[in-house]
């Protein structure tokens, strides 16, 4: 009884949290996990709170422009967006609010490439793309 007390409560707190990923990408974030270790072998987990800075932090990006993540996506990820460049309109990137967010690896590879490119100008590292990952599910 008391596990099962326990079961629940963790189920609860899970829920409280957001959304975790699925199978497909808990494949890719294991991946990323390991190319994060080979590069630094103190590695042990991506951080939440290094990703939510990492998505607020203004670089001189694509055109010479400082922008963020937040340029695009903005600062209220359960809010309809618009491309700085392309003046078309995001759908939230919230997984709360948008749950085919964070589903489809091939989707979210080919985008933190792009997008780590508009804002960073170079890919984003295994940690970045991690850290930015676990605070992205949890939104
Ligand atoms: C110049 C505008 C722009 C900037 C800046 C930008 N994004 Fe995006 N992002 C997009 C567009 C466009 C899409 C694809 C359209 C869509 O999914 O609605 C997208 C999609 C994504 C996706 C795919 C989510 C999914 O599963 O559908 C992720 C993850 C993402 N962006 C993360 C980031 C991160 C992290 C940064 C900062 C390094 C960033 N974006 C900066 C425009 C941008």
């Amino acid at each position: 009884m008391k596990t099962f007390i326990l079961a629940l409560a963790l189920a609860g707190a899970n829920l409280a949290q957001g959304a975790d990923f699925n199978q497909q990408m808990q494949g890719y974030i294991d991946a990323l996990k390991r190319e994060a270790k080979v590069a630094n072998p103190n590695f042990v987990d991506f951080d939440y709170a290094r990703g939510e800075k990492l998505f607020a932090t203004k670089n001189k990006g694509k055109n010479g422009e400082m922008i963020s993540c937040q340029s695009c996506h903005n600062a209220d990820l359960r809010t309809n967006a618009t491309n700085i460049f392309t003046l078309k309109s995001i759908s939230p990137l919230a997984p709360s609010v948008n749950p085919s967010r964070l589903t489809d690896t091939k989707e979210v590879q080919k985008w933190l490439k792009r997008n780590f490119k508009d804002v960073f100008l170079r890919e984003g590292s295994a940690l970045e793309k991690g850290d930015v990952l676990y605070y992205l599910i949890k939104q």
